[in-house]
């Protein structure tokens, strides 16, 4: 089995979650949009959907489901999303595809939060596998980079992408994470610092997880 079945498996397997007359977060990203496809099969069971990027907002538009803004809700029963890398502990990892700062909001006002992954996702630290994603001001590139380095990171400036918010990425190599939930406040700290792909404070509920024998459930 390849990485995108296991990636449409996971998202599959995540529908049993979605309650009926529900808005659903929705997350971005490649196993997000095996999700999306999955949701358009039930859209008659759902409000709508809040989304996380633009890029998620055409697909659910594309698949006939409502997209609410955030502003529009006081709270999602649940949000949906893939993760770059994932911990036992469930914290991870996002940003790769540069919609952490809106993430990280849509998942703030969600009950559960349900990764879906596919195997290659876990780690045991976080940082092992992938280059932590930064949403930085664009004015204070310079001196969060200097400051990354400071704490021990390399980053990178992710070239030719601006964000949905207007902002850059910065992407740290060289950073085992060996306390995320240290680690993800003192980067919101950074001055500069719009979001860190850091989700420890409030890390996922439920991971699913796409394997060669069928979805795996982490409650
Ligand atoms: C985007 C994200 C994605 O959830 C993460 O990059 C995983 O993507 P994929 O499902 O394509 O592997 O955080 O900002």
């Amino acid at each position: 089995m390849n990485q995108l079945e296991m990636k449409k498996q996971a998202a599959q397997a995540a529908l049993q979650y979605v309650k009926f007359d529900t808005i659903v977060g929705v997350g971005s990203g490649s196993t997000v949009n095996c999700f999306i496809e999955a949701l358009g099969t039930i859209k008659d069971k759902i409000k709508g959907a809040v989304a996380a990027s633009k890029a998620s907002e055409e697909l659910l538009k594309q698949q006939g489901i409502e997209v609410f803004n955030a502003n529009e809700v006081s709270s999602l029963d649940i949000y949906v999303d893939g993760a770059d890398e994932i911990n036992p502990q469930k914290m991870m990892i996002k940003g790769g595809g540069a919609a952490l700062t809106r993430e990280k909001i849509v998942a703030a006002l969600a009950k559960k939060f349900i990764c879906i992954v596919d195997e290659s996702k876990q780690v045991a630290v976080l940082g092992s596998t992938f280059a932590l994603p930064v949403e930085v001001i664009p004015m204070a590139r310079s001196q969060v980079a200097r400051k990354l380095v400071s704490l021990g990171g390399s980053p990178e400036y992710r070239e030719n992408v601006i964000t949905d918010n207007g902002n850059v990425i910065l992407d740290v190599y060289n950073f085992k994470i060996m306390n995320p939930v240290e680690m993800e406040k003192e980067l919101n700290n950074v001055a500069g610092v719009v979001t860190n792909g850091i989700f420890a404070l409030r890390g996922a509920d439920i991971v699913i997880v796409g394997t060669a024998n069928g979805a795996k459930i982490i409650d």
